[in-house]
């Protein structure tokens, strides 16, 4: 009686021991090879394996083998005549010795016999077989009694578990690696779109060649000058690629006119956020509201701007960024009726404008990352790609840039009251 309990006491702590090794997120092969471990020292057997059922190969592959020697087999063969059997068999041993008339132990019979394997738990997870445990004589040679046998199913179950919530895993692993390349799929549609889409705008304006793909540039510099992440980073690029989309449905004489347009020609241009707007307001478009961009991108923040005259916090963020690009390739450019302009030129006139057309956050962003590149800080060279090397490395621009960020510097609140209060906006009592 007192063996008995002892014999209790053991299985159960082998039992609670191999519960929290299935629990704890260790190494799969060896949560596997303790349990094998724990069983065999908690009820003296001799040698076992443990098996992991392949439903695709429909076979038996060992993931534990203890004392069966190197000549066992590593995989062994279902019929689905034995698949029908396990199942209906369930979480049961069975004695090898009285289970021949099955073809699985028909076929193995002698390298079972040779080992003295005497049980066999098809580990049955919710109507499916997971796997199998094999389990040879005991160490004192007595025949294993029905409360070791519930002990080896109770046993029996939590590998089954570990084994399936393994399966589970690397089902949802697969289809996640399949949703990750169908994504990268679409993603590099969305952005050929996109490309040829700006490719059609620039075509249409044959004095501002390639300007979209260059205010997708100039924006995706200030949006990662501004620290944002990679996808946010992609969506800024894509508004400015798309932000004269609208431009398609005006007339190519007015785009391409060599003087400036006259009022009726302008009231048409100006349509182009609008249309823009509506032309991209029905697609999804993955990392940034580019619609909005496209429509708000001839905004200021003084009200002054167009289509909706917004003032500066009515304005959508992504569309001041293209609209600072925007504007910064017009001015960086030559147009029909306008030479480019110096660079220390615009760099006053972006000062000059910030906080009217400008935010002025957007500017010391942009201006930043103009003068990390000159001063080597930052080793890419996406201003010279887009401006030229000449134009960029003209005498004394790193200099303008580094006196208009310092004076552009942000002030406190307290000297912006003064400011304020000296201009007699406002009185402080
Ligand atoms: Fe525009
Ligand atoms: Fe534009």
């Amino acid at each position: 009686m007192a063996e008995h309990s002892n014999k209790l006491i053991h299985a159960f702590g082998a039992l609670a021991e191999l519960g929290q090794e299935i629990t704890n997120k260790n190494n799969f092969q060896e949560t596997i090879r303790t349990s094998l471990h724990l069983i065999s020292g908690a009820l003296g057997i001799m040698r076992g394996s443990v098996a992991r059922y392949s439903r695709f190969g429909h076979e038996l592959n060992m993931l534990a083998v203890r004392g069966l020697g190197d000549d066992f087999p590593l995989s062994l063969s279902l019929c689905s005549e034995d698949e029908r059997q396990f199942l209906t068999n369930g979480l049961n041993p069975i004695e090898i010795a009285h289970a021949k008339a099955l073809p699985f132990f028909q076929v193995y019979d002698a390298s079972f016999e040779r080992r003295n394997l005497q049980l066999f738990l098809p580990l049955v997870v919710r109507d499916e077989i997971v796997g199998a445990l094999f389990l040879g004589e005991k160490a004192t040679g007595e025949a294993y009694t029905s409360y070791e046998k519930e002990i080896i199913c109770a046993m029996g179950q939590h590998i089954g578990v570990a084994i399936s919530q393994r399966n589970l895993m690397a089902e949802i692993e697969r289809h996640a690696e399949q949703n990750r390349k169908m994504f990268d799929d679409m993603r590099s549609t969305y952005h050929d779109t996109v490309k040829a889409f700006a490719a059609a705008i620039d075509c249409k304006d044959k004095y501002t060649e390639g300007h979209s793909v260059r205010v997708g540039r100039f924006s995706e510099i200030i949006a990662s000058e501004l620290g944002w992440g990679g996808d946010e980073v992609e969506g800024a690029a894509v508004a400015g690629y798309l932000h004269d989309v609208g431009k398609l449905t005006v007339e190519r004489k007015i785009i391409n006119a060599p003087y400036r347009i006259n009022a009726k020609e302008s009231a048409e241009l100006n349509k182009h956020p609008s249309v823009g707007f509506e032309i991209l307001q029905p697609i999804h478009h993955p990392f940034t509201d580019v619609p909005l961009a496209a429509k708000y991108h001839h905004e200021r923040l003084d009200g002054r701007g167009y289509p909706d005259g917004l003032f500066d916090r009515e304005i959508p963020f992504i569309a001041k960024i293209v609209n600072l690009a925007d504007s910064f390739d017009a001015m960086t450019t030559d147009r029909p009726y306008k030479a480019r302009r110096p660079a220390k030129d615009v760099i006053d006139d972006l000062q000059r404008n910030a906080g009217k057309q400008f935010a002025p956050e957007l500017v010391t962003s942009f201006l930043g990352g103009m003068l990390k590149e000159l001063s080597g800080e930052n080793r890419d060279k996406r201003f010279r790609r887009l401006l030229g090397r000449e134009y960029m490395e003209a005498e004394g621009i790193a200099e303008k840039l580094r006196y208009t960020l310092n004076e552009m510097a942000p002030t406190t609140p307290m000297t912006y009251v003064a400011a304020a209060a000296s201009v007699g906006e406002f009185q402080i009592h």
